[in-house]
């Protein structure tokens, strides 16, 4: 294993071995590709295929190409952060930037689990008992002057986040402590960070998140926009069960709730595959979509009103900690179990109303 870390010349040793898949002479397989630092070969990862056609809000795109425009050779990259709520097409619009770019285009998952080495190099046991080095998809994208994102990025420790520090400023280098090698990325080279605000995530460090600028904020599609997403995913769906979800989705946005386009391509793929399953008792359009509604975002979906009600008076009164009494007492009424003691401060702001729209839903019940 070397030991320099200091940062190594740019080998363009890249050595691609192709081979045809089975039985289809004129479709190649990329192998493997490895690449050499220093004397230490690296296994290149393989990029990601997958589509990524963003449609409507062309800002956030633009936003996000503008940040990976380079304009002066004194110039740098930035790497923006890509946040908003789980489903609401932030991996897919870092794809949309990578395939405008016609960049190769590597991910990242990142995980709670993810440690410095599985974002840099990995060292593997080879059959004939050597170790064989992988890099990342990170890693390959800097040296192959690709496009990475790191997704899902606040779900990964302040440590694998410390071994980025100068990929992400002005040195553009990683460390690999396994290979002992300093990998510079590639001019080219452009990553951008997705990130969801729910409570499995880490704390991002000050420090990494100056780095990491500047923030792109995705909102939810307007009503266009969405019917022409999910047209585009669902292009053989019904299209009146195609508008029932278009409503039910733009009504959630409206009311803050956090059902996502994600949630509505699911739900009314699922209504049409049991419109179809069944041919012998077809279901009717509004049973199948009722029943996937109810299926995939759950019975409290049915009624958008009260949900948001419901997260309203949670989000205002969480603070209360509630006993048994309190859903059947007022605290004046003299029948309430603590009726005469101490209320805390905190507790000042539930007023009656609050108590009677609970002791309303138990009637509900
Ligand atoms: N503007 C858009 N154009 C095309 N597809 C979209 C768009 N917005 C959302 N989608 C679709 O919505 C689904 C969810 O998007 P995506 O997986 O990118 O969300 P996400 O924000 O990364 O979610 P998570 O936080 O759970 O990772 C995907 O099927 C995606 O293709
Ligand atoms: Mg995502």
């Amino acid at each position: 294993m070397k030991t320099s870390m200091q940062i190594s010349r740019y080998q363009s040793s890249l050595h691609l071995h192709l081979v045809p898949y089975s039985g289809q002479e004129d479709t190649l397989k990329i192998m493997s590709v490895t690449h050499e630092i220093d004397g230490v070969l690296l296994h290149m990862a393989g990029p990601d295929r997958s589509e990524g056609n963003w449609i409507g809000q062309h800002e956030i795109l633009k936003q996000l190409l503008a940040c990976w425009l380079v304009l002066d050779p004194k110039d740098m990259p930035l790497t923006p952060r890509l946040v908003g709520t789980p489903g609401i097409g932030k991996t897919t619009l870092a794809i949309s930037g990578a395939r405008v770019r016609q960049q190769s285009l590597y991910i990242y998952q990142c995980t709670a689990d993810t440690r410095p080495e599985d974002l840099l190099v990995t060292p593997v046991i080879s059959e004939k008992g050597k170790i064989a080095y992988h890099a990342s998809p990170l890693v390959t994208a800097m040296i192959q002057g690709g496009i990475c994102v790191l997704d899902e990025g606040n779900r990964m420790n302040e440590k694998s986040w410390a071994s980025l520090a100068p990929l992400l400023d002005h040195r553009r280098y990683v460390e690999s402590i396994v290979a002992g090698i300093s990998i510079p990325a590639h001019p080219d080279f452009r990553c951008a960070v997705t990130m969801n605000d729910d409570e499995s995530t880490f704390e991002i460090p000050d420090y990494i998140l100056s780095r990491l600028q500047p923030t792109l904020t995705l909102g939810h599609p307007n009503r266009e926009d969405e019917r022409a997403i999910l047209r585009y995913h669902l292009p053989f769906s019904d299209l009146e069960m195609l508008d029932l979800t278009v409503e039910f989705l733009q009504q959630a946005h409206e009311l803050k709730l956090n059902f996502s386009t994600r949630d509505g391509i699911n739900m009314l793929r699922y209504a049409l595959k049991r419109l179809h399953g069944d041919s012998e008792h077809p279901l009717s359009k509004d049973a199948a979509w009722r029943e996937s509604l109810v299926n995939c975002l759950g019975e409290e979906a049915l009624d958008l009103n009260r949900l948001s009600e419901q997260r309203t008076r949670t989000l205002g009164g969480d603070v209360v900690s509630m006993g048994l009494g309190d859903f059947f007492f007022n605290p004046e009424d003299p029948l309430h179990p603590d009726f005469g003691q101490e209320i805390d401060d905190d507790d000042d702001d539930m007023d009656d109303d609050e108590f009677d729209s609970i002791d309303d839903d138990e009637d509900d019940e």
